[in-house]
């Protein structure tokens, strides 16, 4: 059993956070991986999902299925009107999950933090720069997840993930994940040897069997690897200015299209949203139309995406393979706590 700062702090037994990921990571998931022994984390960055009725229900249906601890996951970004999110939201999110995360596209503000703090929360902060970790921790973040520029999704990473946690481990002294291309057992292990105290894992989760994607984005995954994947601003219809990572397939074929809107997504209200080309969001699994065209978010790990498996296995499997690493260089006991397992 692998032990870090991490799983000590929020009370879970394997040191990964499965990362929030709008309609990618629903109730499900989340339930599964904390099941599991990791973090799972409800993602809320979906139409509709930071609105406190519908996060409300998602909250509930995740309680249902775990006691395990969770986290909650959401996205600020001050510079869009359109990623404001109700205090009363955090409010919710505080009362009911362990971790309340927020990926940071703007300044940290600490009365937001403190908020949290106050019923009962810890604050988990994604950031990109070793500047914003320090800015985030100075405001009353408990965790930092560092994002390098080979992750799937939005990014604000802009260089890889070793050279950014290198600067971060340096600079904060507050648990720090790692995130961005860890898709393996080997991945994990080379983090936790570099000293990070977890992983934060997106993409290899998208496939899960809990997974809350349509069919023809998971298939696509499984297909993918590394050099398939391109960092890009191009899905940027409902939120500018942001880069992401995506499958190129999905690139080329939203530019191929030929119409303005490529398919329909229905909102938690069930009505039937018009996904337009070259927007950014995940395509759920009840999703219509020309799926492969829309924004397929994949980190550079996905070639570790091989076959769908259950959340738990994902967990068992990252966690057995690096732990047998960690132990064959004799670094269990020095990097990541090896208790008797
Ligand atoms: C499908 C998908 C959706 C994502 N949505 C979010 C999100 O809503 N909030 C967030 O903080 N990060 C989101 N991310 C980024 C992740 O938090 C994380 O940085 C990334 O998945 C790590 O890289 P990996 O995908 O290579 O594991 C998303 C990633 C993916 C793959």
């Amino acid at each position: 059993m692998l032990k870090t700062r991490f799983t000590e702090l929020v009370g879970c037994s394997v040191p990964i956070q499965q990362a929030g990921m709008g309609d990618g990571a629903p109730p499900e998931l989340a339930a599964a991986v904390s099941n599991a022994g990791a973090l799972g984390m409800l993602g809320t960055a979906r139409p509709g999902g930071e609105e406190p009725t519908n996060l409300a229900k998602l909250i509930e249906q995740t309680r249902a299925l775990t006691s395990r601890p969770f986290g909650i996951n959401f996205i600020i970004d001050e510079r869009h009107e359109s990623t404001r999110i109700p205090r009363a939201s955090f409010e919710l999110a505080a009362d009911a999950a362990r971790v309340v995360e927020i990926f940071l596209w703007s300044a940290p503000d600490p009365t937001l933090f403190d908020l949290i703090h106050r019923r009962g929360a810890l604050v988990s902060c994604q950031v990109g720069s070793c500047e914003a970790a320090v800015a985030a921790v100075a405001s009353g973040a408990d965790i930092i997840v560092a994002q390098g520029i080979g992750a799937g999704g939005h990014v604000l990473g802009t260089v890889g993930i070793l050279a950014l946690l290198d600067e971060v481990l340096d600079a904060v002294k507050v648990p720090v994940l790692a995130a961005g291309g860890i898709g393996s057992g080997r991945a994990l292990a080379a983090v936790l040897a570099a000293g990070a105290d977890g992983a934060r894992v997106g993409t290899r989760f998208v496939a899960a069997e809990e997974t809350g994607v349509h069919p023809v984005y998971s298939e696509a995954l499984l297909r993918a690897r590394a050099h398939n994947t391109v960092y890009t601003e191009a899905f940027y219809l409902n939120w500018p200015n942001a880069p992401h990572r995506v499958l190129r397939s999905s690139l080329e074929a939203a530019q191929a299209f030929p119409g303005a809107i490529v398919g329909e997504l229905p909102s938690l209200d069930g009505t039937m949203v018009p996904f337009r080309r070259f927007e950014c969001g995940v395509p759920r699994k009840d999703a219509s139309g020309a799926i492969e065209a829309m924004s397929l978010f994949a980190g550079e790990g996905v070639g570790s995406v091989t076959r769908f498996q259950s959340a738990a296995e994902i967990v068992s499997e990252l966690a057995e393979e690096a732990e047998s690493l960690l132990r064959r260089w004799g670094a269990s006991e020095r990097v990541a706590v090896a208790a008797d397992a």
